[in-house]
């Protein structure tokens, strides 16, 4: 089969996507790009999604090999935001125009129901703005507590869909039951936002095939695949960068294959290629992250190192990307941005 009828099908083999994630010759590779944003074009518009993150604490009780915020990690500062700090800072995210806030934070106990219930309640108070909880894999009586408080969406990276790289990865975690998680909260009506890490040691294209499958039985409402980045005091701190080049191949064929769901250029993407949240716009992503978290916070949430943009100011920052999409024919929403798919909610 021609490449271009191959990029034109409706729906894909595994091989096919691994066909597509090995292509190598640069000509094939930008067709697969040109189609991609093609198919960005026809389900998500122009507009670009901004999702104003706070990073409400870094403590975690996990110990994931890859990341910076693992357990055992005694050389990191660990923080926690105050309600009042989040809910301050979530202002100055409406006040931007920005209608969708994350908060992230590790798997850290210490916001409890209560209060993240709390903080959903304030923030939703006066403005009409989406929230967007990374929070890790919690209780399934919190997730539906805060569901009733207003949470609107769930992030929860399934990071690989290979059960083996998992609890290699993951240790006492196993893949089933974080995939029972991503169940769950679907169940109970959250917009649900999963993804993968790429280049983790022993990651084959395989499995990065599968990582994009399983968005799509997971019938997804964003995913997000971006690069590894080795973190210093971790086991993995002197392990290599995920590739730049796989990584937008990888939000290519996602997107030809997911079609309607959010996809975020990362800020990974953009710590690893100066150019990078502006060529994962232009090969599929719809979404960018800006990080509101305040400066002092913000610099202890190091998942991994030198992350794009630690030290900008917000709101310079979101003038700058509102010129780097006008460069591109592309325009920042003023909306919530919500799931591109119809959704019959549970009552
Ligand atoms: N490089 C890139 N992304 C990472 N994450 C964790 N560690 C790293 C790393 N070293 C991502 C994971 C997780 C999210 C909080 O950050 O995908 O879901
Ligand atoms: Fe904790 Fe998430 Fe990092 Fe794992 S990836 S150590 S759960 S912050």
């Amino acid at each position: 089969m021609e490449l271009q009828e191959l990029l034109n099908k409706e729906s894909f083999t595994k091989e096919e996507l691994i066909y597509l994630l090995n292509l190598k010759n640069e000509d094939q590779i930008n067709l697969l790009f040109k189609k991609a944003d093609e198919v960005r074009q026809k389900y998500c518009g122009n507009e670009v999604h901004l999702r104003g993150i706070i990073e409400i604490s870094n403590y975690c009780e996990q110990n994931c090999i890859y990341c910076g915020l693992r357990l055992d990690n005694h050389y990191l500062k660990r923080y926690r935001m105050t309600p009042e700090e989040i809910v301050k800072t979530a202002k100055s995210i409406t006040n931007e125009g920005i209608f969708t806030i994350v908060l992230q934070s590790g798997e850290d106990s210490f916001f409890d129901t209560e209060i993240i219930s709390y903080i959903i309640y304030q923030i939703k108070q006066n403005v009409d703005v989406a929230i967007t909880l990374s929070l890790g894999e919690r209780n399934f009586d919190d997730y539906k507590t805060w569901k009733i408080a207003g949470a609107d969406r769930y992030l929860l990276k399934h990071e690989t869909a290979n059960p083996r790289l998992y609890e290699a990865y993951h240790f006492k975690q196993k893949l089933a039951e974080r995939l029972e998680h991503l169940e769950y909260l679907k169940s109970i009506g959250y917009q649900v936002g999963s993804g993968n890490l790429i280049g983790l040691p022993m990651q084959t294209v395989d499995d990065i095939a599968d990582d994009i499958l399983l968005c799509s039985k997971f019938d997804l409402d964003m995913a997000a695949f971006g690069p590894f980045i080795p973190s210093p005091h971790t086991p993995y701190h002197n392990k290599q960068s995920g590739d730049v080049l796989l990584t937008l191949k990888t939000i290519a064929v996602a997107r030809l294959v997911l079609k309607n769901v959010h996809i975020p250029s990362t800020t990974a993407l953009a710590t690893l290629d100066k150019n990078g949240r502006k060529k994962g716009l232009m090969v599929g992503a719809n979404v960018v992250m800006p990080d509101f978290t305040p400066i002092p916070y913000r610099e202890n949430y190091l998942i991994y190192p030198e992350k794009a943009g630690l030290k900008d100011d917000p709101i310079v920052a979101k003038a700058n990307l509102e010129n780097l999409l006008n460069s591109i024919g592309r325009n920042i929403s003023y909306k919530r941005g919500d799931s591109l798919k119809q959704k019959v909610i549970p009552s």
